[in-house]
This record gives C-alpha cells, structure tokens and sequence, in this order.
C-alpha cells in the first residue's frame, strides 16, 4: 500500500471510530470502488436497487444472502452478511440500512462496500463470489492500552487462531468464544467469513487478517481487523449475544 493510501486509510480509521464512538448505528466504514461510474439513468442504477431489496429479504433469515441482477454490460453481483448472533429482523434493518447509506455515501460507482457492528453489504459490476477479498480491509482499535502487552498479544493471537479453527468447520463460517486472562477480566473474540468462500478459503482468509494483529491491535484492549471476506474481533468485555 502507498504511503498516502495509508495516511489516508489512517485519518478514516480515525474518522470512523469517532463516528463509531458517537452513534453506535452509523456504519463504521466503506469503500467506494474506483472501477467505474454509472450515469444518471443508467439502467445499471435499477438494476443495483433491485439487488440491494433483494438482499435485503434474503440474508436476514439465515445471516447471508448472495445474488446477481441484469444482464452483462448491467449486471450487478452482491451479497450481505449479518454478525452471527444478530437475530432476523435486526439482520434485515441493518442490510436495509446499508442499502440506503451507500447509495449516498457512493452514489455513482459501480461498486462499494459498507459495514456496521451487525452487517456487511458489498456489490460490483465484476462478478467476486468465492474470492478472498484482500483490498477492502480496515482495522479498528479500543485505544487503551493493556498493562502487559507480551502476553496479552499473545492471548490474543491463541484465542483468535482458536477461533478461525472453529469457524472455518461450521457451516454459518462463524465462531465466538472466551479465554481466561491473568488477572480479572477474560478476553472476548469473534471471527466470521461471508459464506461464499469454501471452508479452507475462509482459514486462509483469517489467518490473513490474525497475522495483521501486530499492525492493527499491538497491545490494544480491544480491536479488529475487517475485510470484505472475513473479520475478527476480539474485546475485554462480552459484544455478542448468547
Ligand atoms: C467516478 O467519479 C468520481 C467522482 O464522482 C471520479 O473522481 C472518478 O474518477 C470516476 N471514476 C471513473 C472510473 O470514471
Ligand atoms: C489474502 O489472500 C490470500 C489468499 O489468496 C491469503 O492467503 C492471505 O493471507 C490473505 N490475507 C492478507 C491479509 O493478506
């Protein structure tokens, strides 16, 4: 990534975790792809409208929904994904949600990606299903930093590496779990993949953002890395329900 990219990366991190910090169901994040624009009446535009309602009725029963609209040259290929314990109609007001932000946060581009504590919705012109997303990524961290960062990294890593473990064999591509820590509170994570990658390309892909942690979390209380095809989080205090 170049230097500016990254400088600017990091000013929208910062950006959106103020956003985050003040209202807790502004998205936390997009991306407005750069491959192309589509034009005021652009038969592309319905086409994406179509695939964002479409969406946004068939992810929220199972957490994951994944479709195309139109034909080539205005085909739309999409997909939203709900945080494993997010219950149907929170699901849906979520993926509604992202539909209607993005098209104004993006109102021209062909694609985007938009996520929220308890969705993601992403779509393009160019057809992605069962890729590992690598570009679209960004990293959140709490800020606080731990008294003991060697071996709070440490269990960090371990519970996280668990984690990835244990998602990839289930099918939701989901996990939560807890680990003691020396001392008072226990550590919290979470990893989940969008469900149109194989079960192996969902480990790659976390093991792709785990070897991150350095980079985004060193030390931090609480942090997460988030891509388009699979994120991790990971807390000091409990953010899934049961
Ligand atoms: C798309 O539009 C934006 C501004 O709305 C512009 O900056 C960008 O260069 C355009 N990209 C393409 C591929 O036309
Ligand atoms: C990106 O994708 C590849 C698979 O093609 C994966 O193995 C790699 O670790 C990924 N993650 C990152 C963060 O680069």
């Amino acid at each position: 990534m170049s230097s500016s990219r990254f400088a600017s990366l990091l000013f929208l991190l910062t950006f959106a975790f103020l956003l985050q910090a003040a209202f807790g169901v502004n998205p936390i994040f997009h991306f407005c792809s750069n491959t192309g624009n589509f034009s005021a009446y652009d038969p592309y535009e319905g086409k994406l409208n179509k695939l964002t309602c479409y969406l946004s009725f068939q992810a929220p029963p199972s957490g994951f929904g994944l479709g195309s609209t139109g034909q080539t040259p205005n085909q739309a290929y999409g997909l939203a994904l709900c945080r494993g314990d997010v219950s149907t109609p929170d699901c849906q007001t979520c993926v509604v949600e992202a539909g209607n932000e993005i098209g104004k946060l993006c109102p021209s581009n062909k694609g985007a990606i938009i996520w929220y504590d308890n969705c993601l919705l992403k779509y393009s012109d160019t057809e992605f299903f069962g890729q590992i997303d690598n570009k679209s990524m960004f990293y959140l961290w709490n800020g606080r930093v731990v008294s003991d960062p060697q071996s709070f990294n440490q269990k960090t890593k371990e519970l996280l590496s668990q984690l990835a473990h244990e998602a990839y064999a289930t099918p939701k591509l989901y996990a939560t779990g807890e680990t003691e820590l020396y001392g008072s509170p226990k550590l919290y994570g979470l990893t989940q993949c969008t469900r149109d990658l194989s079960s192996s390309d969902c480990k790659k892909c976390l093991d792709g953002i785990i070897g991150k942690l350095p980079s985004c979390c060193d030390g931090q209380e609480g942090g997460r890395v988030v891509g388009g095809s699979c994120n991790f989080r990971y807390e000091i205090y409990p953010f899934v329900k049961a």
